[in-house]
């Protein structure tokens, strides 16, 4: 487990930040996302909608795509936060655990920043990933 000090409540109010940016004009259904990385980076995302409605984004996968692409391998923790502290969607849980460690924290959160804890484990038991792989690729230096 990573030692890096989380501010949780810092890490709430940066997904609400985020929450303000999305573009969910068919839905009305806004998400905000904040992730802190390995090396005390933060990165948010926001869900971005699509007229084709499936080529939506959203906020979780959007804010750890910016943050992958920044260089970051490893996800301490993830705030996100909705209108109703909504919780990830499938999608979003396999994406985060790809990049987190079982016990990493998931704060699911309102506009107002209260906020209920899980672990990605507790969210997403018994999960697929790189170790079930029959031939797993070799990450050199990519590797979280
Ligand atoms: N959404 C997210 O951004 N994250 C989730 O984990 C759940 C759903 C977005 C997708 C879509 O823009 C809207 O919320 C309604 O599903």
């Amino acid at each position: 487990m990573t030692e890096l000090r989380i501010d949780r409540e810092a890490l709430v109010q940066q997904a609400i930040a985020a929450h303000a940016r999305a573009y969910a004009p068919y839905s009305d259904y806004q998400v905000g996302a904040a992730v802190l990385t390995e090396d005390g980076r933060v990165f948010t995302g926001a869900n971005v909608e699509n007229a084709v409605y499936p080529l939506t984004i959203c906020a979780e996968r959007s804010a750890i795509a910016a943050a992958v692409s920044a260089g970051a391998r490893q996800i301490v923790a993830i705030a996100v936060a909705t209108a109703n502290a909504g919780t990830p969607c499938g999608s979003c849980r396999q994406v985060i655990r790809e990049f987190a460690e079982p016990a990493t924290p998931v704060l699911i959160a309102d506009l107002e920043g209260v906020y209920r804890e899980r672990t990605i484990e507790a969210l997403l038991p018994e999960s697929f990933g790189r170790a079930d792989l029959t031939h797993p690729p070799e990450f050199k230096d990519q590797m979280p």
